[in-house]
């Protein structure tokens, strides 16, 4: 049996189905992955000056600029049938990694986001401000209006920790799933990569599709793109 048609039979007998992805993901819809978007004039800098709290301290105005332009380029793009393949299926739970809405945008209702998202901004001093922002024609860099800090990318950089909620109804939905397939991602950023083991823990059948291999341990490994394999997994 080819591991497509396998996967559809775990899919179907399948209980309560939850997804974990990352940028390859979305890579199909023209989002490059962290590291490619390291190219042109931003070719330059050091994903750790970019995405990390020292960077910002540093040069905010460069942040900004950089979140902007990846803003920008979310702002001109669509869900590709990856996306729209997850949306579809009713019933499941999404935890992804990736901070752009494209699985919202296709009509995914359950997201949970473990690194924010980029289209809202939020006070760096954490007073609890944040307001969500227009990507196709985003602001630079302004003060709080509530308690006159600076405002940043309501993302999780380098060295911070993950929101404690999002990350808590994370463990609880793998665990109590009793699938998860995991899409376009490397696993190997923690902790959010952990909860590919704590789903296995919690006796979960783990279905992988990735553009190559990861370390990880699944049951089924399908080698190939997000957007022309995920359709094919979970139509009717
Ligand atoms: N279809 C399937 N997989 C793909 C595709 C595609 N079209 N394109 C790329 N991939 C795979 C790559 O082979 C790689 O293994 O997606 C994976 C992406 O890995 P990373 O770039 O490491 O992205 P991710 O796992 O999401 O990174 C996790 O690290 O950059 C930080 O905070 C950022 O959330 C991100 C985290």
């Amino acid at each position: 049996m080819g591991a497509i048609t396998s996967a559809r039979e775990l899919i179907s007998s399948a209980r309560r189905i939850a997804t974990f992805s990352g940028a390859g993901l979305s890579a199909e819809s023209g989002i490059p992955t962290f590291r490619d978007a390291l190219t042109g004039h931003w070719a330059r800098y050091d994903p750790a000056e970019l995405a990390s709290p020292e960077g910002f301290a540093r040069n905010p105005e460069l942040i900004i600029e950089w979140y902007n332009d990846r803003r920008r380029t979310l702002a001109s793009s669509t869900p590709n049938a990856a996306h729209q393949a997850m949306a579809d299926r009713t019933g499941l739970l999404h935890v992804t990694q990736n901070v752009d809405h494209l699985l919202e945008r296709a009509g995914a209702e359950q997201v949970l986001h473990l690194h924010g998202r980029i289209d809202s901004d939020r006070c760096h001093r954490s007073c609890g401000y944040s307001e969500s922002i227009d990507i196709s024609d985003p602001p630079g860099l302004r003060p709080c209006p509530q308690c006159g800090a600076q405002l940043r990318p309501a993302v999780v950089w380098f060295g911070e920790p993950l929101p404690e909620e999002v990350w808590n109804s994370s463990v609880e939905a793998v665990e109590a799933a009793d699938l998860l397939i995991v899409i376009g991602t490397s696993g190997v950023v923690f902790p959010a990569a952990g909860l590919i083991d704590q789903a296995r823990r919690g006796s979960a059948a783990v279905i992988v599709v990735n553009a190559e291999p990861i370390r990880t341990i699944s049951d089924i490994t399908i080698i190939g793109s997000a957007a022309e394999i995920v359709p094919q997994l979970l139509s009717a």
